[in-house]
């Protein structure tokens, strides 16, 4: 293991098993505590914001605030970047001032070019192709609720988006089976399919990429959906709408197919009615609130490892 001080964490492919293992672990630790160990006193990390945010923002900012550091939140917009500065020119101004930024962006390219022009840790915060604190997050929620990851099997319905890209390397990379239902047109990202497929060589997870929602959640010990229309995608609403509802929404009838002792995720926020219907999300079996919890313990994880 390189060792994650002052790793950039664009994706999870660059972090091996162990080292998932390892801010997992570390979260899990920090979660019990009352007071954390102050690691990041004196630290700065500036927090970009390209789309709106409830939970990334929140739980990274309580996360360095917990640390003992300083979090800036900065919104798109109201910087130079909202009137051309480019973003080189940014990063090496930032550079020069905090000790991590964390981004929130459109284009997954934008923070290839930051990571570029900075020497401290840049960390992704969502972009169009991934989003790896939240999957971060989905796995220690697989933990605490069934106590390991190797031999699970998540089946994901929907759309393969950021967070399903996200879910397949993560899963794989963690020994969990991940089973994918969308519809033609609408699947992961070929890249995101190939390192899961490899990575679940050496695991001993299964990646499987099907039209059926109902052969996806066959023995699943999870199900986990996102919306339909992810940030940055709404001029498709309607087209989006009716291609995937009634068939890839996750209600009870669907979840009645999965493993008895399935639990349901979701990354947040939730369309009610859309994606996934009222009586599933407040069931019972219903993880989302530890999960939404869950991504402060590993924001915290994460933060306290490569800083
Ligand atoms: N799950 C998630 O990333 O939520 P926010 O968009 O509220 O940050
Ligand atoms: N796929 C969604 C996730 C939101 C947290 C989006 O990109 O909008």
């Amino acid at each position: 293991m390189a060792g994650l001080k002052g790793r950039d964490i664009l994706s999870l492919v660059e972090l091996s098993p162990s080292e998932i293992n390892l801010i997992l672990k570390r979260a899990s630790i920090l979660a019990r505590q009352k007071r954390v160990p102050q690691r990041l006193k004196g630290k700065t990390v500036a927090m970009i914001f390209q789309k709106p945010s409830t939970r990334t923002r929140i739980s990274f900012e309580t996360a360095v605030a917990q640390l003992g550091g300083h979090p800036i939140y900065l919104s798109w917009n109201e910087m130079q970047l909202g009137r051309g500065e480019t973003i080189s020119d940014t990063a090496r101004v930032l550079n020069r001032y905090v000790d991590a930024i964390m981004a929130r962006v459109y284009s997954h390219d934008d923070l290839v070019v930051l990571a570029e022009n900075a020497d401290v840790p840049i960390v992704n915060g969502l972009s169009d192709k991934h989003h790896p604190c939240q999957i971060l997050a989905d796995l220690l929620t697989l933990i605490q609720y069934k106590k390991h990851l190797k031999g699970l099997k998540l089946a994901y319905i929907g759309d393969g988006n950021n967070v399903c890209n996200s879910l397949l390397i993560g899963c794989a990379k963690t020994g969990v089976s991940i089973a994918v239902a969308r519809p033609l047109g609408y699947g992961p990202d070929p890249e995101a399919v190939k390192h899961a497929k490899e990575a679940g060589e050496t695991s001993g997870a299964s990646i499987s990429i099907v039209e059926d929602p109902l052969e996806a959640v066959e023995a699943a010990d999870a199900i986990y959906t996102d919306t339909f229309v992810s940030m940055g995608m709404e001029k498709e609403k309607e087209t989006r709408l009716s291609t995937f509802t009634p068939k890839y929404q996750v209600n009870r009838e669907l979840l009645s197919h999965a493993k008895p002792g399935a639990i349901f995720l979701h990354c947040l926020p939730a369309h009610r009615g859309e994606e996934i219907t009222n009586d599933v999300i407040d069931d019972p079996r219903s993880a989302v609130w530890d999960e939404a919890e869950n991504r402060l313990h590993t924001a915290k994880g994460l933060l306290s490892l490569i800083l």
